[in-house]
């Protein structure tokens, strides 16, 4: 944190925003004094852009650390989505321009999603979903996604979308703990130049213990799928369906989903989200960060439905705002690296949305892929997932956005919701690197071990000390570890747990997580999360895990693992079947960069293995202070191991 907080403190390059995007921005500078003001007011009035089938009566109910938005307010997430622009003579919009990986292509308009939507509602309610019920999703990237999470929002179950990376472990892990009596599916999906399968894989998580009672399937690839008396298709269902469909109005708090998320701990929590307040948030956020003008842009966000930048600010943000989206199924180098440069200049995008590890692996792949396309229909770049490192800012500003894109980089996390902290386009001076200022409406503060705010020029914990729309209701069934996890490391303060830094104009950097939480191309994986499932392999006794420094995923997974007993010598080919265990186990986002095989681990008297010092053996720096080791000599035995021993990358 130290080397990286001294490269930032030598950034003093800014962009103000020219006279023209600010003339045009939906967002003002009076934005900020307006919200100031009143915040309950400001957020009031946001809220009073959805379609409300019933107003609130109260704007906040906040009995710390729970909060209620928009209280007695009635509304549908869908209907806000779809029916609305249908209505206002919208219909005839285009919503998505999908394409899939191997090149095929559907445009769908926001007439063509409301029918579709209608009818897999029908399908949800002939398959006895009702309001309250949870389903999981756990698809490829394909139209069909956005659709069940819209139908399922539509008769008020609570979605829970899996990322299809995930094993079928994890998948069980995350079935069973919301009790989801419906999984939606595809029998796979197009990836690398690939079908994968996916249907095999629910099929797999099955085998355990569930609350399922029907598994619909999409037909994606065509794979051969083994179709059982609990499954159907999609195509033999929801075609059938009537497209006629009341959305019917629910409660402003009605949980509208779960998404789990790596904590500290190896159970992944479950982030509740309800309606009123969540949509609020991602609708006005969207507006304002983006600057979306419905009715010319072509945005585009690259992530993936199965993450919360998906459901924010693919399906909610942008389809409540009438938004015409671009969504692509596969990998950005198949079939060659300039996959999504050519398809900014086939589709015209005006605003794209995307993470810092792919903007560094385009650095890498190298300039003449963007170069070769004519990306000047781009007005606006995004960057989320983790912290951007001034040089990829600069090649992002330069390459892509040719000098004349305001960048925001957005920082929020699973649990607000919806972007917190970010530049204003139009109104913002950019610094390369930094997400600026909390949004108006947000008070997010950086603080010092007791809690105080910092000064100007120095660093500490980035925490929110005001209740915002969006945040997490809390962790699924779980409310003590909802306030033990964010509101007990400083009285009062949500805690994020990112490290942060104040500039002398008061600008804010993030600068990752201070916690045992790694962060993988944008992903969040828990240390201890890997560790359990090295654990569970037979030869392994003990390990601990680190995520070091990666230029370009941000950071790499690197596992240190005692052997047990038995194993003896290290086997050929072990660090390989160590890696593919976790791959299976978690999925293969959790796949370690690096095993080394070592006899001892760093640990402190009571037993807690100190980290900071793998991470320094991790990332080849000389060994930090190890004198609260219970055994000073460990390090000194580590480092000695691993120079005679073998390693493998
Ligand atoms: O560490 C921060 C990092 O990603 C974490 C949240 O991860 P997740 O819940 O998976 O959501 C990712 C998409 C919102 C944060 O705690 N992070 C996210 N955005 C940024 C960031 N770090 C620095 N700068 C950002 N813009």
């Amino acid at each position: 944190m130290t080397e990286s907080l001294s490269n930032l403190l030598s950034e003093n390059r800014t962009f103000p925003p020219t006279p023209e995007f600010a003339a045009a921005a939906n967002a003002k500078p009076e934005i900020y004094d307006e919200a100031e003001r009143d915040r309950l007011a400001f957020w009031e009035k946001q809220a009073g852009k959805l379609h409300w089938f019933k107003k609130w009566n109260t704007v906040l109910e906040w009995k710390a650390p729970f909060a209620k938005w928009f209280v007695g307010g009635k509304l549908n997430a869908s209907y806000n989505a779809l029916d609305r622009h249908v209505i206002e003579g919208r219909g005839d919009r285009v919503a998505f321009y999908f394409e899939g990986e191997p090149g095929d292509t559907k445009v769908l308009t926001y007439a063509d999603m409301l029918r579709e939507v209608k009818k897999a509602a029908n399908a949800l309610t002939s398959l006895g979903i009702k309001d309250g019920d949870r389903v999981a999703i756990y698809m490829p990237m394909i139209p069909e996604a956005v659709i069940a999470m819209l139908a399922c929002a539509r008769v008020g179950a609570t979605h829970s979308v899996v990322f299809g990376g995930f094993s079928a472990d994890s998948l069980l892990a995350r079935i069973q703990d919301a009790e989801a009596k419906l999984v939606i599916t595809a029998d796979g999906g197009f990836r690398k130049g690939a079908a994968f399968p996916l249907k095999p894989i629910v099929d797999d998580a099955l085998k355990g213990s569930h609350p399922v009672e029907r598994v619909l399937v999409v037909k994606r690839t065509g794979q051969e799928s083994a179709m059982g008396e609990r499954d159907i298709w999609w195509h033999d269902l929801v075609e059938k369906q009537r497209a006629e469909h009341e959305a019917k109005p629910f409660d402003s708090e009605h949980s509208l989903f779960i998404l789990y998320t790596s904590g500290t701990t190896a159970k992944p929590k479950g982030i509740h989200h309800t309606t009123g307040g969540y949509l609020t948030q991602a609708a006005f956020t969207h507006r304002m960060v983006f600057d979306i003008k419905p009715e010319k842009d072509i945005y585009w966000c690259t992530a993936d439905v199965g993450w919360v930048t998906g459901h924010s600010y693919i399906v909610y943000g942008p389809m409540i705002n009438g938004a015409t989206q671009v969504i692509y199924e596969g990998t950005p180098d198949t079939p060659h690296k300039g996959r999504i440069f050519e398809m900014i200049e086939k589709y015209k995008v005006t605003i794209l949305y995307t993470a810092p590890t792919l903007i560094r692996t385009w650095m890498k792949w190298g300039d003449e892929f963007p170069n070769k396309q004519n990306l000047k229909s781009l007005r606006l770049l995004g960057s989320v997932g983790e912290p951007i490192n001034p040089e990829a800012w600069m090649w992002y500003r330069e390459v892509i956005g040719g000098n004349r894109c305001p960048i925001v980089d957005t920082w929020w996390q699973t649990e607000t919701g919806a972007i917190m902290i970010s530049p204003l386009p139009g109104v913002t001076a950019t610094k390369p690197g930094s997400a600026m200022l909390p949004l108006p409406g947000i008070s997010a503060k950086v603080v010092d071990d007791s809690g105080n705010p910092v000064a100007k020029g120095s660093g500490g914990y980035l925490i929110i000390d005001k209740p915002w729309p969006s945040m997490l209701r809390g962790v699924w069934k779980e409310p003590a570890r909802y306030q033990e996890t964010y509101w007990s490391r400083f009285e009062g303060l949500y805690f994020a747990g990112d490290g942060a830094k104040l500039d002398g104009d008061g600008a804010l950097w993030v600068l990752g997580r201070v916690d045992d939480v790694m962060n993988v191309s944008g992903h969040r994986i828990s240390t201890t999360e890997v560790e359990s499932a090295l654990v569970s392999h037979d030869s392994v006794a003990e390990a601990a895990v680190v995520g070091a420094k990666d230029d370009l995923t941000g950071q790499a997974i690197v596992a240190f693992v005692i052997l047990r007993g038995g194993v003896g010598a290290v086997q050929d080919g072990l660090e390989k079947a160590l890696k593919e265990h976790v791959s299976k186990e978690i999925g293969p986002i959790a796949r370690p960069k690096q095993i080394m095989v070592v006899n001892e681990l760093p640990k402190t008297r009571s037993g807690k293995i100190m980290r900071r010092l793998l991470r320094d053996v991790a990332e080849n720096r000389a060994v930090g202070d190890a004198t609260t080791l219970a055994d000073p000599n460990v390090m000194k035995l580590i480092s000695e191991g691993l120079k005679s021993g073998k390693r493998e990358d």
